[in-house]
């Protein structure tokens, strides 16, 4: 069994980097666990893989990719007409693009998978994550939101206007916190926790979905970076501490940690989530 026999947790993005060795962890304590990734043939991979080295079969695919609000929509309809419980929800898969592109919802990229992805998602769940009390929403953010340079910018929300990807990135990260700042509060009372971790400078795939470039100066910077694993360490833990760390909060090495000023506005996390539920059609 394991410590979280018994409970199911819906992960995204494990089928590279953090994710992965995060599900690979979280697989060995025993959940069923649900892999929500856009690519169905790396999702089987990674299945496979869990139960091979975990031993752990209790493993399904959600086929969804996070850019779209309607596959979103999709896959958290799936999800709750198999009529498990969700104790855990982990959003995780998150992008850094050098290009501005639009989703086919008209919506930045990165803003849409970052930010936009984990609101609506989590909106879509959270009943059932009620329902399964006591629960928790895991987000994974990133020291990167002292990248957005201050405040968000409600007259541009995403950073669409911004020329600069690592602000951009950075605005999307910053959105992460206050998102779970405000999920922290919005559930008090519920036995629903929200928090959100910075997994420190990892080697992974991130960012070299960008080109040649990008892949070499990624690859040479893993070597210092962090390993999949220990970034996923705070994520892990938060997911299946017997302790309860403070709600909303947002963690570096298992420690709540604060953020950049921007980040501890109650009034901005107010704001950001009016605002994404219109972008996403939730009001
Ligand atoms: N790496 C770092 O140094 C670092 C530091 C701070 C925070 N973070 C955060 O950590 C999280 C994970 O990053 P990582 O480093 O593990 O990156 P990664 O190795 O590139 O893995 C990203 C995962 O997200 C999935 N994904 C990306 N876009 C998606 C979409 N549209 N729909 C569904 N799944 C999608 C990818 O799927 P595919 O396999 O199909 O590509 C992959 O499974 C991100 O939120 C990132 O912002 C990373």
């Amino acid at each position: 069994m394991g410590p979280l026999g018994g409970k199911v947790i819906l992960i995204t993005g494990a089928t590279g980097g953090i994710g992965r060795a995060a599900a690979m962890a979280l697989a060995a304590m025993g959940p069923e666990l649900v892999l929500l990734c856009r690519n169905p043939e790396k999702g089987e991979e990674t299945r496979r893989t869990i139960a091979r080295e975990t031993g752990n079969e209790k493993t399904s695919l959600l086929v969804c990719d996070l850019s779209s609000q309607r596959q979103i929509r999709e896959a958290a309809a799936d999800f709750l007409a198999a009529n498990k419980p969700l104790h855990v929800l982990f959003n995780n898969a998150g992008v850094l693009e050098l290009r501005r592109e639009d989703t086919e919802d008209g919506i930045e990229r990165t803003w849409a998978v970052n930010h936009l992805a984990y609101f609506l998602l989590t909106n879509l769940l959270l009943d059932r994550l009620k329902q399964s009390a006591p629960a928790r929403i895991v987000n994974v953010a990133s020291a990167a939101h002292a990248s957005a340079g201050g405040p968000l910018d409600f007259d541009d929300l995403g950073g669409r206007g911004q020329a600069n990807p690592m602000r951009r990135y950075g605005i999307s990260k910053l959105a992460n916190i206050l998102f779970t700042r405000e999920l922290g509060r919005r559930l008090e009372g519920t036995g629903v926790t929200a928090h959100c971790f910075h997994p420190g400078f990892v080697g992974s795939g991130f960012a070299t979905n960008n080109g040649v470039i990008s892949k070499l100066v990624m690859g040479a910077a893993s070597a210092f970076n962090r390993t999949p694993q220990q970034g996923a360490d705070t994520g892990v833990w938060l997911c299946s501490t017997p302790a309860t760390p403070e709600n909303g909060r947002y963690f570096v090495d298992r420690e709540a940690s604060w953020p950049r000023r921007w980040g501890q506005s109650d009034e901005d996390g107010a704001r950001l989530w009016e605002a994404s539920a219109r972008q996403v059609a939730l009001v």
